[in-house]
């Protein structure tokens, strides 16, 4: 019997829905070509639905998440809400709630898109990043006092657990050896001032290196790898860091890689509910026009299914989009494809 899975889609806010109708057809083609069903269950949640009813995620919402293989996410995020509520009370809810502790970002320049770095190549852009994903300065530790006068006090504090840093830790050596590429992985922290946040983070590293002698270590303060990052991207192989660090970093990588058009992610929970998402965000200003690039869309699905096990239809589809964006897209960015949002759709799924 062929396999089947659940999988829960929230399309979200502004160009999310246009971007993952794009990546459901291209998932439903691959699945009738590798002989597995998927079926998707549409959850109307993101900006227009918290102005309308108030709701942000509701806890039925959550119970009936909880039944899916693994969750498709478009964007959060709406010019007309206070940043920060839906963020806070959609996403990071959804990546603590299901304990989703790796943040995967492949960083992967695909033939025919374009780089900023001078002289840099595919073959010189070739990383993964993974980044911790549910503590450090995302728990939520800290508070203010007598705000808004004189006196002020705000505090943010990293949280940073033996048990989270090393599980992510291991996932990223495991995951350096799946790969196996070069097979080093960088620790990236910052040891010359965060001195008790990144002392554990080195300590666990070092401590779990010593089980695979196969893999190469290396470590590099976070301002050092955003210059590596420019100067020399062909040294990352992966790299392993914390929360914070790995959102500003795997930003600055999106754009070695092509732009926000290109990029996708995963929130996983090896033994969990996993989400997938393009992180490039809502782009209001593009919202129906129908001229986003749907490819990080459709390699959060790609991701999705590697995930899930399905890595024959994964494979498929990474080359469908490798031959589109160097065959077809005339540039990655909005409004310079050629192409509108469906037609880069209908170009993959015809590829696959
Ligand atoms: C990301 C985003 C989120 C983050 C925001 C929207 C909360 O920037 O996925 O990188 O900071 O993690
Ligand atoms: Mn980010």
């Amino acid at each position: 019997m062929s396999k089947e899975y659940n999988i829960s889609v929230i399309p979200g806010d502004g160009t999310g829905p246009e971007v993952v109708a794009e990546g459901i057809k291209v998932l439903k083609k691959a699945a009738a070509k590798y002989d597995f069903s998927l079926n998707f269950t549409h959850y109307n949640l993101g900006g227009e639905h918290y102005k309308a009813t108030g709701e942000i995620l509701p806890d039925k919402a959550l119970e009936s998440l909880a039944l899916s293989d693994a969750i498709y996410l478009g964007a959060i995020g709406h010019p007309d809400v206070k940043p920060g509520i839906l963020e806070k009370g959609i996403l990071l809810k959804l990546r603590f709630y299901f304990d989703q502790y790796v943040n995967l970002r492949p960083v992967k320049l695909y033939e025919g898109v374009n780089t900023p770095l001078k002289n840099k190549g595919p073959e010189d852009i070739d990383f993964v990043v993974i980044r911790e994903n549910t503590e450090g300065l995302y728990a939520g530790a800290g508070g203010c006092l007598k705000r808004g006068t004189l006196d002020e006090v705000a505090v943010q504090e990293s949280i940073n657990t033996r048990k989270g840093v090393e599980r992510c830790i291991r996932y990223a050596f495991e995951y350096c050896r799946k790969r196996d590429k070069a097979k080093r992985l960088t620790l990236c922290g910052k040891t010359n001032v965060l001195t008790f946040a990144f002392d554990l983070w080195e300590r666990a590293f070092n401590e779990v290196a010593k089980e695979y002698p196969d893999i190469e270590t290396d470590y590099a303060h976070v301002d050092a790898v955003c210059m590596w990052m420019v100067k020399n991207p062909e040294w990352f192989d992966v790299i392993v860091t914390d929360n914070m660090f790995g959102d500003i970093i795997t930003d600055l990588a999106a754009m070695i890689q092509g732009g926000m058009g290109i990029a996708a992610g995963g929130n996983i929970n090896p033994d969990g509910i996993s989400m997938f998402e393009p992180i490039g965000g809502s782009a209001p200003k593009y919202t129906g026009k129908q001229i986003i690039n749907p490819i990080a869309a459709i390699m959060a699905a790609q991701i999705m299914l590697d995930t899930i096990g399905e890595q024959k239809a994964a494979s498929c589809i990474e080359k469908a989009v490798i031959k589109v964006l160097r065959d077809d897209l005339k540039d990655v960015a909005a409004g310079k494809m050629g192409y509108t949002t469906q037609e880069v759709g209908d170009l993959v799924s015809e590829n696959l």
